[in-house]
């Protein structure tokens, strides 16, 4: 199958790849041309685990192509996949001006029949936007050339994108379009395997899916972190409420785990978004409310417990940060717990030394020279009052910690992500406060 992917993000890159993986002959067209340089030259412009391997097989074996040419992209693809950039604008509704943008070009230059799909994550009722976009265009053209319109939403999570993508637990598909949906079926049909994992439905309901499911993780989250700081008033210890309650296989143990908020590009963006479609329509999510106002709270979290420790005065302190990705196997900061928690150290006159295993070129693009950086986690301990841990990286877990105690001014350490037994911890002489723990 021809397919023209447009956008080379997360979203856009990964579907491009992994299209072509089976065969498809596959262009990704971005308007980028920094972007489609790194990519020819056999970059990835982004840190994704194994992307850079299924991007260099495809591109060596012809399946894979990098354009910036609108024209060309439109001719290429039979199915045009919009994979482009929703940012949240000033009101926290998603901005489609990329997408109708994309939508355009296709009504512009197309000849023959195309399926246009929505695969950006973009409010209910997109879809019949970027209908009307082509439409439009090709009205002023003065010709009738037939398309259908499909919403399909992605699931993948940013680090294991690739694996997301190959082994998808569902793969959504709105359309109202016969022809279309055929098309949508043989291009998933490898992904398939045992198991029917396509779910046809209606437009609007396969919009409403993506944001049903990022608003009800993000719940999930928000719940546990308002459990984990009730848990320690309490005395009690949320690690164990936590694996008590995902035994019941109605609530299952994924997405359970509490901690100093959730960041990234989506989750705070789509809630967000979601909350602003329902008042478009005259309703107030109110439980999303909360999940936000919460999460709002719980980025604070390791610096409240800082502040209680030190005061609120933190001149001539300084604290080690371990984290500075929204989370493991990313170099992603947007939305970074991070970020919230070096502000208001810094603002309250403290300084700050981080490592991260991989977001530190993301970090000093971000921060620059507000915080010092180290070359490893240990280095960043010295001279430092207390160490933070802020994403849990698989080289946090297991770390010498009586060298944490000797060389920590004082030995306190606050486990924003729960890494360790609180117990074997304090063994060593620290002060071990986590999120929830007892
Ligand atoms: C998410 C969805 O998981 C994915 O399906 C969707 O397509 C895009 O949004 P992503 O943003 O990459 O993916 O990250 P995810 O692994 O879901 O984590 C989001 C945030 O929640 C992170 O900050 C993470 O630290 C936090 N989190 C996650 C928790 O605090 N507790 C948990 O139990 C799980």
């Amino acid at each position: 199958m021809k397919i023209t992917v447009i956008g080379t993000g997360y979203v856009g890159l990964v579907t491009g790849a992994c299209l072509a993986e089976y065969g498809n002959d596959v262009l990704c067209l971005d308007l980028d041309q920094r972007k489609i340089d790194i990519l020819r030259a056999g970059g990835i412009p982004i840190y994704e685990p194994g992307l850079d391997d299924v991007v260099a097989r495809n591109v060596e074996a012809g399946r894979l192509r990098f354009s910036t040419d609108i024209e060309e992209s439109v001719a290429h693809g039979t199915v045009q996949f919009i994979a482009v950039g929703t940012p949240p604008g000033e009101d926290g509704s998603a901005d489609l001006q990329y997408v109708t943008a994309a939508a355009r070009n296709v009504g512009k230059y197309m000849t023959d029949y195309k399926v246009v799909v929505d695969k950006s994550t973009v409010p209910v009722g997109t879809a019949e936007k970027v209908a009307d976009a082509i439409r439009e265009e090709l009205a002023r053209r003065g010709v009738d050339v037939p398309f259908g319109v499909v919403s399909n939403p992605e699931f993948l999570k940013e680090g294991a994108a690739v694996a997301d993508f190959m082994r998808p637990d569902r793969i959504v598909v709105g359309a109202e379009d016969e022809r279309a949906i055929r098309i949508m079926r043989s291009i998933y049909q490898p992904f398939q395997r045992n198991h029917e994992r396509m779910l046809v439905m209606d437009i609007r309901s396969a919009e409403l899916t993506k944001y049903a499911a990022n608003a009800m993780l993000a719940t999930r989250i928000s719940f546990m972190n308002e459990l984990a700081n009730l848990a320690e008033k309490l005395g009690a210890d949320i690690e164990l409420v936590r694996k008590g309650i995902g035994s019941d296989p109605r609530i299952g143990y994924s997405f359970l785990y509490p901690g100093c908020g959730y960041g990234g590009s989506c989750f705070p963006k789509d809630v967000k978004a979601l909350r602003r479609t329902a008042t478009e329509y005259g309703m107030d999510l109110q439980v999303l409310g909360a999940v936000e106002a919460v999460n709002d709270l719980q980025k604070e979290r390791l610096l409240q417990k800082v502040v209680d420790r030190f005061g609120e005065d933190l001149r001539g302190r300084r604290f080690a940060l371990w984290g500075l990705a929204f989370k493991p196997r990313t170099d992603d900061m947007r939305e970074a717990p991070s970020l919230v928690i070096i502000d208001g150290l810094l603002s309250r006159g403290a300084t700050v030394c981080a490592f991260d295993p991989v977001a530190m070129q993301e970090a000093r693009h971000t921060l620059g020279d507000r915080i010092d950086y180290s070359v490893s986690p240990m280095g960043t301990l010295t001279d430092a009052d207390a160490l933070l841990i802020v994403t849990e990286w698989k080289e946090f877990q297991c770390p010498d910690f009586e060298r944490i105690a000797a060389t920590l001014k004082q030995p306190v350490v606050l486990d924003g992500r729960n890494l360790y037994d609180p117990a074997m911890v304090r063994e060593y002489g620290i002060d071990y406060d986590a999120i929830g723990r007892r």
